[in-house]
């Protein structure tokens, strides 16, 4: 092999120092075969347009972007628009990803998906794909996340999917992800269609690929809208994916300000969050590079947040690059936070987000007052929050 192939093959699936693919070595060649499946289904138009076809006449895209006028007027300041993904078909932008791996995956002959959830989303989007497409479909969630999420598990039952509920350690989102890959593993024929932007190569790429539509309709719509870019665009970053997919479209556009929203829980002194970014350091999880909360023991540590989707101890590799690379800022919204602006969106716009968008709405409810009249803010509300209610409602007091 010569020098120049090792250092291309060395800094693929790399962002920066985060990425790469550190797995089992059995592991690899499947990891390969799903790397090359990708780069030919991307290299292939008749792929393209099936995908864009079903985004448009299944999905329902292009989503809506909706300038917020109440919420505007009594905050300030700045301007608040939204990118609608909870008007998707399944209600979250996690129908994108599903749609584009289980057309990846039908190419590559499969007949079964496997896959992780948290907050039952990606669980939902997942089993929705495997009826349209006709395969089988497991789907891995922690008990917690099961009792807390249970509307989440009655459709993915109703869509067909079996819900193994998984039992050991926290029984959240990182169990589920244990359990999926172990399931990967043990099942050669699978095909393991994962939720969000991390995971060993080519996992991050992937889904990145595939949530970018997120962005470029953004980015159009808003110029048609305000004829100029959006001052400031905030996300919620559990794995990272709606963030990743709306801060895409506008990397290169200096004067935009990005802003990742990570789950400061009962709160950042507190051993209950999932702060990812703002609280951990670099260190190996679920076969990639990237930034990790950890125990004294160097294990990734317990976390907590009252959203389901957002309770990951890694994040996306290319968030930890973003960061450390300045492009983008991270910051935290606790839970009382997070449920203030989930109240506020209902009651002065009429939309219901999901818990996990509810933090990115806090965020932008930081900032607005501070901003001047011309100023905008667009947050990208990654679902709706139906699934939420059981939680909410007693948090506000209503019968
Ligand atoms: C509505 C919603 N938003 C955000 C997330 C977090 O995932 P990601 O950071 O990959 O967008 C989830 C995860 O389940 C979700 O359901």
């Amino acid at each position: 092999m010569t020098s120049e192939r090792k250092t291309a093959e060395a800094t693929k699936g790399y962002f920066g120092t985060f990425g790469g693919s550190y797995v089992p070595e059995q592991l690899q060649p499947r990891l390969d075969e799903l790397e090359a499946a990708f780069e030919s289904a991307m290299a292939d138009e008749l792929f393209e347009r099936e995908f864009t076809r079903l985004l448009k006449e299944y999905v329902g895209r292009p989503s809506a972007l909706t300038y917020c006028a109440n919420i505007s007027r009594d905050y300030g300041g700045g301007r608040l628009f939204l990118k609608r993904e909870d008007l998707n078909h399944t209600g979250a932008h996690k129908i994108n990803n599903t749609i584009g791996q289980a057309l990846l995956a039908k190419r590559m002959g499969k007949k079964e998906l496997i896959a992780e959830t948290g907050a039952g989303m990606h669980g939902t989007a997942t089993a929705t794909v495997a009826a349209l497409m006709g395969m089988r479909c497991i789907i891995y969630m922690g008990a917690v996340d099961v009792q807390r999420q249970a509307p989440n598990v009655a459709r993915m039952k109703a869509l067909g999917a079996e819900v193994v509920s998984v039992t050991h350690g926290q029984q959240t989102l990182k169990e589920a992800v244990d359990a999926a890959l172990d399931a990967y593993i043990a099942r050669p024929d699978a095909f393991y269609l994962l939720g969000s932007v991390v995971g060993p190569h080519p996992f991050p790429t992937m889904v990145r690929e595939f949530q970018s539509v997120i962005g470029r309709e953004a980015r159009e719509q808003f110029l048609e809208r305000e004829g100029k870019l959006p001052g400031h665009v905030v996300a919620c970053v559990g794995g990272g994916s709606n963030a990743i997919g709306i801060f895409s479209a506008f990397l290169e556009d200096a004067d935009v300000g990005l802003i990742g929203v990570e789950p400061a829980g009962r709160g950042l002194d507190t051993n209950e969050h999932a702060a990812t970014l703002v609280k951990g350091k670099p260190g190996i999880i679920h076969g990639f590079r990237t930034y990790v909360l950890t125990d004294e023991n160097g294990e990734p540590s317990p976390v907590y947040s009252i959203s389901a989707g957002l309770d990951y101890p890694g994040v996306g590799p290319e968030h930890a690059h973003l960061m450390e690379s300045g492009r983008v800022t991270y910051v935290s919204a606790t839970d009382d936070e997070a449920v203030d602006a989930f109240r506020i969106m209902c009651r002065n716009e009429g939309i219901i987000p999901a818990l996990e968008s509810s933090h990115a709405v806090a965020e932008a409810l930081k900032m607005l007052p501070a901003l001047s009249k011309d100023e905008t803010v667009l947050v990208n509300l990654s679902g709706r929050g139906d699934k939420d209610l059981d939680t909410v409602l007693p948090l506000l007091g209503v019968e």
